[in-house]
């Protein structure tokens, strides 16, 4: 039933647990914060939750290195505070999404010791594989003699897929979580699960296909084309065999391949998130070559994010107003529609803390949920500080008119009108109009005013006047009945 709801242009909200509520005082944001904090979502207007990792975990990847996936991590709590977030959910109409990491666990996993045969091995470096985050690929274990491929951090060595036992524990895995009432996966970096196994070097990549890359810490992995590592056929052979084994839950994949590349991942799951799109700069050109039909029958969903716990945040990417200029895309488009915790509030990157969390840099996107002046996340020492609740935080947003909490609860309720494909009516580097049946979407991101066609207006960001759209400004219109005749066309 739930998944029926989230068929339809779903909006999903990114809870990373360690930043949103603390419910102990220890600082750390923890799953009875989470489920304290439930009606935020519901008032936000939000059809479910994308939670990040909960499993125990040594926290090397902050819960992206699973050392058990039956057992809660103990700073988030415990199984019945995860069975009791699932029912508090579920009681409000909200979806959980788990997101569940498939192809590597932590070294701490005891299958490292006990399965080596679930993991890969050379007994030389055997080539050039980069991991994610910097350097060679393959570390060398002391005590087995050997190396081991690790895609990210060298505390997280990649499963073998080659080896079926790896598809059956996952499967046993996923098994026990639909078991408990989650309505569906994140499905974390899905397309590096399968390797090539003769090991070849991978070739060098196309400078040209780098672009909108520039901004990523991790330049030295994308200097490679995956070619051996990603997208290998197996991959999508795995994600048929989760999706007719689960055929009940929810599947969102992450996979980092440019849209055409995802069509196949579409079809199978029920969406795939939009590198291009979190990658694409504000021109309306270039998004236009992103949004151009989405929504199509036939193509499967696309899963739309504009920050997240591993990319810089809208305001501080594009300073206020071309925020709240992106958030009318992000929540007009058609198929899955995702918002970072703290972007509803227009929260900033912050500076991080005295010690480095993250190694590879994403502490600044991982501050606090600012809920109140005081903060409002623990009443100890957060984790990482407060970046500014005193001027940005939910209590002082909630019903004050044209804030961006305001604005994105409007826009929420306004994307459940919104029917049929992307339709692309104007693209200009500035300036970017599209059409979602009788609905009219006119984004201005330039500096200049721009032509408005006629329209009623539905929801305005920015300045407008008849005819005219201010810049960094953005409209939502509706076909005036008066000169079409008719009511707005619905499909
Ligand atoms: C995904 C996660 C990221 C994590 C990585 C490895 O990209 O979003 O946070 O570090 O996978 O699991
Ligand atoms: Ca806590």
């Amino acid at each position: 039933m739930r998944r029926e709801r989230l068929r339809r242009d779903p909006v999903l909200y990114e809870v990373y647990l360690r930043s949103f509520a603390d419910s102990n005082g220890d600082g750390i944001g923890d799953l009875a914060g989470l489920t304290s904090r439930l009606d935020h979502l519901v008032d936000l207007g939000v059809d479910g939750l994308w939670l990040t990792p909960v499993f125990r975990s040594p926290q090397f990847d902050f819960g992206y290195d699973v050392s058990d996936y039956l057992d809660i991590h103990v700073e988030y709590g415990s199984m019945p505070d995860m069975d009791a977030l699932i029912d508090a959910a579920h009681t409000r109409g909200l979806a959980v999404i788990l997101d569940v990491i498939i192809g590597h666990t932590s070294i701490e996993h005891f299958w490292f010791r006990e399965h080596p045969d679930r993991y890969i091995w050379a007994d030389q470096i055997p080539n050039n594989w980069l991991s994610v985050f910097g350097g060679s690929a393959w570390r060398h274990d002391e005590e087995a003699g050997r190396y081991y491929y690790h895609r990210f951090y060298p505390e997280q060595p990649n499963l073998n897929w080659g080896n079926p036992e790896v598809r059956r524990a996952v499967h046993e895995i996923l098994g026990f979580w639909t078991g408990r009432g989650v309505d569906g996966f994140r499905l974390d970096s899905l397309d590096g699960i399968a390797v090539d196994p003769g090991l070849q070097d991978e070739p060098l990549a196309d400078p040209s296909a780098l672009r909108g890359r520039e901004r990523d810490p991790w330049a030295q992995y994308w200097s490679l084309q995956h070619v051996h590592t990603c997208n290998l056929p197996q991959v999508l052979t795995e994600l048929k065999e989760i999706a007719t084994a689960f055929p009940d839950a929810a599947l969102v994949v992450e996979a980092d391949l440019p849209n055409e590349q995802l069509l196949p991942y579409m079809r199978l799951a029920d969406c795939s998130f939009a590198f291009d799109f979190i990658r694409a700069p504000l021109d309306g050109v270039a998004l236009a070559r992103v949004i151009d039909g989405a929504g199509l029958a036939g193509r499967g969903n696309l899963a739309w994010a504009l920050s997240n716990h591993d990319q810089p945040r809208m305001v501080s990417r594009w300073g206020r107003d071309l925020a709240g200029v992106a958030a009318v895309l992000l929540l007009s488009l058609p198929g899955w529609s995702f918002i970072y915790q703290g972007d509803e509030i227009g929260m900033v990157d912050g500076p991080g803390g005295p010690d480095l969390r993250d190694r590879s840099g994403r502490d600044a996107v991982r501050h606090p949920m600012q809920w109140n002046r005081s903060g409002g996340f623990t009443t100890g020492t957060p984790w990482l500080p407060f970046i500014d609740p005193e001027v940005c935080n939910v209590e002082d947003q909630r019903g004050a008119a044209g804030s961006t909490l305001e604005q994105y609860r409007t826009l929420i309720r306004l994307r459940r009108e919104l029917r049929g494909p992307v339709r692309i009516v104007a693209a200009e580097p500035g300036f970017l109009a599209f059409r979602r049946g009788g609905h009219t979407i006119s984004l201005n991101l330039g500096d200049e005013d721009h032509e408005l066609g006629p329209g009623q207006l539905v929801y305005m960001t920015g300045r407008v006047e008849p005819g005219r759209l201010g810049p960094r400004s953005a409209v939502v219109q509706v076909a005036d009945p008066d000169s079409t005749g008719g009511q707005p066309s619905e499909r």
